[in-house]
């Protein structure tokens, strides 16, 4: 995983990439595999940008990547644990997965859907929004190479993601219980289920024998239900992290009007996590989801789903309820590491994570008001 993070940075800029002797085909599969429109192959200096400013350009492709990641992992929940319809088509369900995740609240089926079809229409807008203003957008397509979960509900086709060895971080948790901590102090903080945050441990049925002992399948929706708030977290904090370095006030608008979608799926997952049962996995003992409310520590208490004031901007000012983190210095990059770090992108290739690199240093090169 290290090698693959120090990948992201090493490898993250596309002209040093296609300069270090990728070969021409590769490097062309790279340049289509991610911008579409009839971007040249070759090029981050030709990277078309329309009537966009660089920067917002870069932010925006950053943006649309992201949600493309996200919506390919969503797809996957909602195919087994959502409903599948015409907003959300593809997949026919698993009834024991979908029992199991009902478990902590009887409607998180339409809440899976929900979230999907959100995650589509970010993506769908932001590409589109580029296109209108004659800019290039982002196409990850040749990047479905992952493999689906063999269980009976999901369809087979290629993904971006992998739900299936994730290592979730639940440190956001504390994070937003803590009344004196703050992560843009370089603040750390405990993580709420630690066994989740070592170890690597499926968040969807892997195959048909994922669904029973009722306390395996049941410790892989739990497993589903932080993973959900670990993911709607980070949305939450990059969206206003890369405003703030927005330039014109039409795509600070669509960045303020998405990013808060994000916080209202956090706000949702967050209470439903607390809802998990406490159990250990019988298929794998390493695996413990804690009573949360058993240490009566406010860190830990499950009902805390608004966030606590904390320290802000500055340790003289007063206490201030807020999202957190929202340092704009590295944000894309810092949002594409822990993206990386959780697993998600487990057996994609050397180019994927040169791309991801690529686009979040592109983003995170933006100035606000520059040209
Ligand atoms: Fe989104
Ligand atoms: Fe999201």
């Amino acid at each position: 995983m290290k090698d693959v993070l120090n990948n992201l940075n090493i490898a993250s800029n596309r002209r040093s990439f296609v300069k270090n002797g990728l070969t021409a085909a590769g490097a062309a599969a790279v340049g289509a595999g991610l911008l579409a429109g009839g971007v040249p192959a070759f090029g981050h200096e030709d990277e078309k940008n329309g009537r966009l400013t660089k920067g917002d350009a870069a932010i925006l492709r950053f943006l649309a990547a992201a949600e493309i990641l996200e919506t390919d992992l969503w797809q996957q929940y909602n195919e087994l644990g959502g409903i599948q319809d015409n907003e959300v088509p593809g997949g026919t369900g698993s009834a024991p997965y979908i029992a199991a995740l009902k478990v902590l609240d009887g409607d998180m089926d339409q809440y899976i859907h929900d979230n999907t079809e959100d995650e589509l229409t970010h993506e769908v807008f932001i590409n589109a929004y580029l296109a209108s203003k004659g800019a290039d957008t982002v196409n990850l397509d040749k990047f479905r190479t992952l493999a689906s979960s063999k269980s009976t509900g999901a369809q087979q086709i290629g993904r971006l993601t992998n739900l299936m060895e994730l290592t979730v971080d639940t440190s956001w948790w504390t994070r937003y219980r803590s009344r004196t901590k703050n992560p843009d102090f370089r603040d750390t903080f405990d993580q709420a289920v630690p066994s989740l945050n070592k170890g690597q441990h499926p968040a969807i049925p892997r195959k048909d024998d994922d669904l029973s002992p009722k306390d395996h399948i049941q410790a892989i929706a739990n497993t589903a239900g932080f993973h959900f708030g670990t993911i709607e977290q980070g949305g939450t904090s990059l969206y206003p992290s890369l405003a703030q370095r927005v330039t014109s006030v039409e795509v600070l608008r669509i960045v303020l009007s998405i990013g808060p979608t994000e916080a209202m799926h956090f706000q949702t997952w967050q209470d439903k996590a607390g809802n998990a049962p406490p159990l250990t996995d019988p298929n794998d003992p390493s695996l413990v989801f804690p009573d949360l409310n058993a240490p009566h520590s406010e860190d830990l208490q499950t009902n805390l789903i608004m966030p606590e004031p904390t320290i802000f901007l500055s340790r003289k000012l007063p206490a201030c309820s807020i999202v957190r983190p929202t340092g704009t210095k590295g944000a894309a990059m810092g949002a594409a590491k822990f993206l990386t770090a959780m697993g998600l992108f487990r057996g994609q290739s050397p180019a994927f994570f040169a791309l991801l690199g690529d686009l979040a240093e592109d983003a995170d090169e933006a100035k606000r008001g520059g040209q």
